[in-house]
């Protein structure tokens, strides 16, 4: 199973790219699944090469054929403008309208202000309902005041991690983790210690 992260931010160091990259690794750590992530600082750039799918070059239709390849998805964006970022959307404008359907989607994003968290709900979400993907219905926000630097350093945030992870794997259809992929670990997060 291939799971792969997606950081919205078109800036380095990020700190959605840092939450983008933990959960994957929460994700790695529960099972055995390939990795990636793609971080729009360097894919950004390729990507508006092209300002339609039929336009894209070598590099930027291997971005856009790992999205739509990928089992899994984790999303990350910082909020902008009330919403996720310009270089996210036109990611997903040249993605195919089919490619994710009924695909899983874990949904993060950071932000200045706490007040700015329902965009997940109201901006990203509806986003893969379009493409009838399934969100995880845990989502994880954090705030700049949660990082340390670019490290996130708040211990609610990691909870909310783990429990998106849980939420996930209960998400998975059997099938998904029936060729060994599942890990002993896998229920080593227990719904209690990710219920808070
Ligand atoms: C252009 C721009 C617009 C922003 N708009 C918002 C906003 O509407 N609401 C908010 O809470 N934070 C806003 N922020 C703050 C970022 O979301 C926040 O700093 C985020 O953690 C940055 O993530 P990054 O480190 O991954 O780039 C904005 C930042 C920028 C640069």
């Amino acid at each position: 199973m291939k799971i792969l992260g997606i950081s919205g931010s078109v800036k380095r160091p990020s700190r959605t790219a840092h939450v983008v990259e933990r959960i994957v690794a929460a994700i790695g750590r529960a099972a055995n699944v390939s990795t990636d992530v793609i971080d729009l600082a360097d894919a950004a750039p390729v990507l508006f090469r092209a300002l339609r799918a039929d336009q894209l070059d070598d590099a930027g239709r291997a971005i856009i054929d790992a999205v739509e390849s990928a089992d899994v998805l984790v999303v990350g964006s910082p909020v902008y403008r009330a919403s996720y970022t310009g270089a996210l959307k036109h990611l997903f404008d040249l993605v195919d309208f089919r490619a994710l359907q009924g695909k899983r989607v874990v949904l993060a994003a950071t932000g200045g202000t706490p007040l700015h968290g329902l965009m997940l709900e109201h901006q990203f979400r509806p986003l893969f309902g379009f493409f009838g993907a399934v969100t995880v219905p845990t989502t994880v926000y954090a705030v700049e005041a949660d990082f340390t630097e670019y490290t996130l350093s708040n211990p609610a945030v990691e909870a909310r991690i783990e429990r998106a992870v849980v939420d996930l794997f209960d998400l998975l259809p059997a099938t998904a983790l029936a060729a060994g992929d599942a890990h002993p670990a896998l229920r080593v997060v227990s719904r209690e210690t990710a219920a808070n």
